[in-house]
């Protein structure tokens, strides 16, 4: 299907979506994420896809939700559409890993987008922030939940009430970030890091997403747990008997997500 506010390519198992609204900073307004919820729900189920990389541009992954769009709109016309929660319930449905390639801005909605993927590798000209509190209202995809859990209480506080913006030394530092890449290289480096998530077994890599992410839902008694029948069924798997053998063998495994 054609996007007109995404560019989408899938090849040797990864699929790369680009946010492709450059004249607005990526502002992610309807029709970009309408687009968004519906390639990454495609990916999620084309067999061919076993990861997803999910990028903006050099200047800006995404400068947030459309202000300009947003503008008129009364809280009668928010609630009752549910602004945000088909799309990014959608996108949080996906069950393959997804890696943010993050360059420039990722403010707002754009940093709660990047938070939602799987992962975050950023360039060193990356900048973070949540600054909706200058227009007066409050993070709307997560950012006060989400950011409080990767950076902890005091940070999320800061940048929510202050809405500075945290370059990616800091976002590394402070766990927000897995790496920071020069920016020269850092699609290069991604799609080296998606290809190695492509060429595990794609069946105990969605278990890895699913185990991980159980850590912010519950007690870790009971994540512990999960994780341990998770693991106790993977022996169900042929995936599992073919990455032993190999081992033993010492081959390389060939994964076929069986
Ligand atoms: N919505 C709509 N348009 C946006 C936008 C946004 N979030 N961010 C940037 N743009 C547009 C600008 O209006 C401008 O368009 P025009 O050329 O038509 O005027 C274009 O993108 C380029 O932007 P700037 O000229 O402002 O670029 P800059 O380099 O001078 O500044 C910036 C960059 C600091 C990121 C600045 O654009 C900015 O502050 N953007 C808004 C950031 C923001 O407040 N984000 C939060 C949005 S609310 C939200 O996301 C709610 C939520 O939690 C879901």
């Amino acid at each position: 299907m054609g996007y007109e506010t995404l560019i989408v390519d899938v090849e040797d198992h990864i699929g790369l979506i680009q946010l492709n609204r450059p004249d607005a900073l990526n502002a992610l307004n309807q029709q970009l994420l309408n687009e968004l919820a519906e390639a990454v729900t495609a990916m999620g189920t084309n067999d061919k896809v076993r990861v997803i990389v999910l990028t903006g541009n050099e200047k800006a992954f995404a400068a947030g939700a459309d202000i300009k769009e947003m503008q008129e709109q009364s809280f009668v016309d928010m609630f009752n559409s549910d602004f945000f929660t088909d799309q990014t319930e959608a996108i949080l449905r996906c069950r393959k890993p997804i890696i943010a390639a993050v360059s420039g801005y990722c403010l707002g909605g754009g940093c709660e987008l990047a938070m939602m993927c799987d992962f975050i590798l950023c360039s060193d000209t990356a900048k973070f922030g949540q600054p909706e509190i200058n227009l007066g209202v409050v993070a709307g995809i997560g950012g006060t939940q989400r950011l409080t859990r990767f950076v902890g209480k005091s940070k999320s506080m800061e940048m929510h009430l202050t809405g500075r913006f945290m370059d990616a030394e800091e976002a590394e530092s402070s766990g927000l970030v897995s790496r920071v890449i020069p920016a020269k290289k850092l699609m290069k480096e991604v799609m080296a890091t998606a290809a190695k998530v492509a060429e595990k077994s794609p069946l105990t890599a969605m278990v890895v997403k699913e185990a991980v992410n159980r850590s912010y839902e519950t007690t870790l008694r009971e994540g512990v747990l999960f994780e341990r029948r998770l693991f106790h069924s993977l022996f169900a798997s042929e995936d599992q008997a073919e990455g032993m053998t190999a081992f033993a063998e010492k081959r390389t495994p060939k994964f076929r997500g069986k």
